[in-house]
């Protein structure tokens, strides 16, 4: 009798397994057969050939982004892949995108059912849940609302334009006079490690309406498992789509479930301390007014969309969640990339704007929108899309396109700058797609590029930034929703003495 041995099944017989592969063939080929059908004058989209049970997964590899966009080289803007037996559909191009985005925006603006998103907010995430329309608009509507009210208002106790401004401004001072007292201590520092915990900050100080000291340990190593978390939720993670593989042992997934609980827990706290606390007539910050909300919502007898208090109050989770790790992700590359080009440093006061706008297409470090779903039946560049196919929109090749943008792969902040060199050109900045586009596009871009903004200003009106001597610096992204580079050692000098405000 002969037997085999399976890595999770054990010894088995040689005839049971041929048995057994034979029927998940013939599974396979029946699925195959039963694929939709393709209304007349549309085509399916093309790709390439899917193996049974994997699908085009090995073709994926560890850098999607690059291995999705020479796909696209060959297949167009519009390609089906298979990631295990789910058909995805990958958008590149910025017509293409533009087209699906905006012009088809309802049809492309549901999320997937994706295995890992029922672990962020416990399966009750307004950007990762794939909540019915009707509910999601009214929660987005909500955490625009709320975002805007504790941004813009006017700070009532400082010159500064608004209360955005203010903690920004107060972080950034705060972050200048860490890493000098951190240059004078141990002669260089870890950026993302410092820059992660003041980003925080100034989302902390709308959500919850506190700080938080650079030595929380709570806080500060939450903050930086971020990189750990956006690898499993990046785009084409393999568990999302081969079941199988979530019963394997995976360090990443265990990694990952970890950070989600131990997030959800931090926030739940600070919501249960604000629940304590809430007085109706000082609604303090972003928490506050959610609370205020599910008790508002009761008494509005013509809501005719029912939302639970959870998945009101649990906004505040996806904005503190998107509101840190984005940015200081941003930061952390414009160091990188300022520090690799010591000539930009020196003239940056001029093309601060410019310098930003390159970060950003350059390391594209959102590679991938947040995946998409398509909500009916629909049709792109003539190719049929049906109802639940999972979308993914590559950013990354829309800012490295050869026809968009010349010389794509060189750093080069001036191809921003009007003809005299002395402003932005605004069709030129329109190009670059980091924010996704139409119906899902981010609701914090204009808190992210002034936060990026002003943060930059006041280090490089402080500090000089240098790589240590002899120090190679390595840009190579490392995948995820938001790639990062390697954690590293910079070091900084002040450009001059100016009194900053002490901590605490
Ligand atoms: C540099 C900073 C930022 C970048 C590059 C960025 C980028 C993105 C991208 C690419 C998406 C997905 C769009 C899609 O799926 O099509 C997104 C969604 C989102 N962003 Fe941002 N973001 C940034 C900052 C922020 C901030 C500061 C907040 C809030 C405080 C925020 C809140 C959100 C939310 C709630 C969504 C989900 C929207 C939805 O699903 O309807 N983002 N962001």
């Amino acid at each position: 009798m002969a037997l085999i041995s399976l890595p999770i099944l054990g010894p088995i017989l040689v005839s049971e397994s041929l048995v057994a592969v034979a029927t998940l063939c013939a599974v396979y080929l029946l699925l195959q057969l039963l694929r939709t059908e393709i209304p007349v004058g549309l085509r399916r989209p093309p790709g390439p050939t899917p193996l049974p049970l994997i699908g085009n997964v090995l073709e994926l590899g560890g850098n999607p982004h690059l291995s999705l966009t020479k796909m696209s080289q060959r297949y167009g803007d519009v390609l089906q892949i298979q990631i295990g037996t789910r058909p995805v559909v990958v958008l590149s191009g910025n017509e293409t995108v533009r087209q699906a985005l905006i012009k088809q925006g309802d049809d492309f603006a549901g999320r997937p059912d994706l295995y890992s998103f029922q672990f962020i907010s416990n399966g009750k995430s307004l950007t990762f849940s794939n909540d019915h329309a009707g509910v999601w608009r009214v929660r987005r509507k909500l955490a625009q609302n709320a975002l805007r009210s504790f941004s813009t208002v006017e700070s009532p106790t400082s010159s500064y334009s608004c209360v955005l401004e203010e903690h920004i401004s107060l972080e950034a001072e705060y972050l200048v006079k860490r890493l000098s007292g951190i240059m004078e201590a141990d002669g260089s520092f870890d950026p993302f490690r410092h820059i992660v915990v003041s980003v925080a900050n100034v989302i902390c100080a709308m959500c919850f309406g506190r700080r938080y000291s650079h030595d929380d340990q709570e806080l500060v190593n939450l903050v930086n498992l971020s990189a750990e978390f956006g690898r499993v939720i990046a785009s084409g993670n393999p568990a999302d789509f081969i079941p199988a593989l979530r019963i394997l042992p995976n360090r990443n997934m265990r990694a990952f479930i970890g950070i989600s609980n131990r997030f959800n827990t931090f926030i739940q706290n600070i919501v249960t301390d604000h629940y304590r606390s809430f007085d109706k007539s000082n609604i303090r910050d972003i928490t506050d007014s959610l609370i205020e909300h599910c008790q508002d919502k009761k008494v509005d007898e013509n809501a005719n969309i029912q939302i639970s208090d959870e998945k009101i109050v649990s906004i505040v989770n996806d904005l503190f969640g998107a509101g840190f790790d984005t940015i200081s992700t941003a930061l952390s590359w414009c160091l990188m990339y300022l520090v690799s080009h010591p000539d930009i440093q020196k003239k940056i006061h001029q093309v601060l704007e410019a310098f930003i706008l390159e970060t950003f297409r350059h390391s594209s470090f959102l590679p991938f929108t947040i995946p998409h779903c398509t909500t009916k039946d629909t049709a792109l560049n003539g190719f049929y899309i049906p109802k639940d196919t999972c979308i993914f929109v590559n950013q990354w090749q829309v800012n490295h396109d050869p026809s968009l943008w010349k010389d794509p792969s060189t750093f080069s902040p001036e191809r921003f700058l009007n003809a005299e060199g002395t402003g932005i050109n605004k069709a030129e900045s329109e190009k670059v797609m980091l924010f996704g586009l139409g119906k899902r596009r981010c609701i914090g871009e204009s808190i992210g590029r002034s936060e990026v903004f002003l943060f930059l200003a006041v280090l490089l009106q402080r500090l000089e930034f240098r790589s240590l001597p002899g120090q190679k610096l390595d840009l190579t992204p490392e995948y995820g929703l938001t790639m990062k580079h390697k954690r590293c050692q910079l070091s900084a000098s002040l450009r001059y003495r100016h009194g900053a405000d002490s901590e605490e």
